[in-house]
């Protein structure tokens, strides 16, 4: 057993990432885990490459500063703006013993096994769409899947205003769903890439209005952390294991602690940070 507390730390812009950390808890909760949400600067999907990457990299070292030896990104628009280059330029200078690892890989490496008509789907903030992210990886590991994508800039805000289940989604949810299906109708996979949308997920099935399989990054990163770990015993070795379940806040932990166990599915204690 560990001696010093060191959890693998989890960071989202705000709330989102609570459903891949809830994900990652099921499948290794022997684990200590810290989640940083950002929600005093979120939202990160409607914001520049340059302020995403900075935003990112002042929350990715202060979880290194709590003891953390390992951070999931767990937050597209930051995995997709800033992740690489916090892996190939920061973080040799930070500590090259550390790792930080994303959302979009695992989900990319298995898209390719999942679509029989080879049209995938991604429907994902603003600031992922353009980046291109999701296209870009896709080809290296399936070239021969068509990649289309959709922004659903205004999903977020209805999910954090727990309208998901309200008659307000049900407008958003169609319409993008329809843009989506004007660029192929031979979709057969789509994936929720944005943190927020699996609590969108009865809507979507509701207006898919075809068979269709929706893609929840939640238990995919999970499979693939469970697999990392798996693979690097020693950054295994070095995670703290009591159990623990931290959360942080930049903005008021009241407001925080009320949204967040909607997303996480349990109830929430955060204390405040600033960066
Ligand atoms: N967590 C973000 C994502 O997965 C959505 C919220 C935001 O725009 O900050 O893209």
């Amino acid at each position: 057993m560990h001696d010093s507390y060191q959890p693998i730390g989890v960071f989202d812009s705000g709330y989102g990432g609570l459903t891949v950390l809830s994900s990652i808890v099921e499948a290794l909760p022997e684990y200590d885990y810290l989640y940083l949400g950002d929600n005093a600067r979120t939202p990160y999907g409607s914001r520049s490459f340059e302020t995403v990457y900075r935003y990112t990299l002042e929350c990715v070292r202060y979880l290194f500063g709590q003891g953390c030896r390992l951070v999931i990104i767990a937050c597209n628009t930051a995995s997709a703006k800033a992740l690489r280059t916090i892996q190939q330029h920061d973080l040799p200078l930070l500590d090259p013993t550390r790792r930080v690892l994303g959302v979009i890989r695992p989900t990319t490496e298995m898209v390719g096994t999942l679509s029989h008509t080879g049209h995938i789907g991604i429907l994902a903030t603003a600031g992922t769409v353009n980046s291109r992210s999701y296209p870009i990886e896709i080809a290296r590991f399936s070239p021969s899947l068509q990649v289309f994508q959709q922004a659903c800039p205004m999903w977020v805000p209805l999910v954090e205003n727990h309208e998901f289940d309200g008659q307000g989604a049900d407008y958003f949810v169609s319409k993008y769903l329809e843009e989506l299906w004007k660029q192929s109708e031979n979709i057969d996979l789509i994936v929720l890439a944005c943190t927020h949308y699996p609590l969108l997920r009865d809507k979507i099935n509701r207006y898919l209005g075809r068979p269709c399989t929706l893609l929840s990054q939640g238990p995919v990163t999970a499979a693939s952390l469970v697999c990392y770990l798996r693979r690097h015993p020693d950054m295994a070795a070095s995670c703290s294991r009591e159990g623990r379940r931290d959360f942080c806040t930049t903005d008021s932990t009241a407001i925080f602690d009320h949204h967040a166990g909607i997303f996480f599915g349990l109830p929430v204690s955060s204390r405040h940070v600033s960066l």
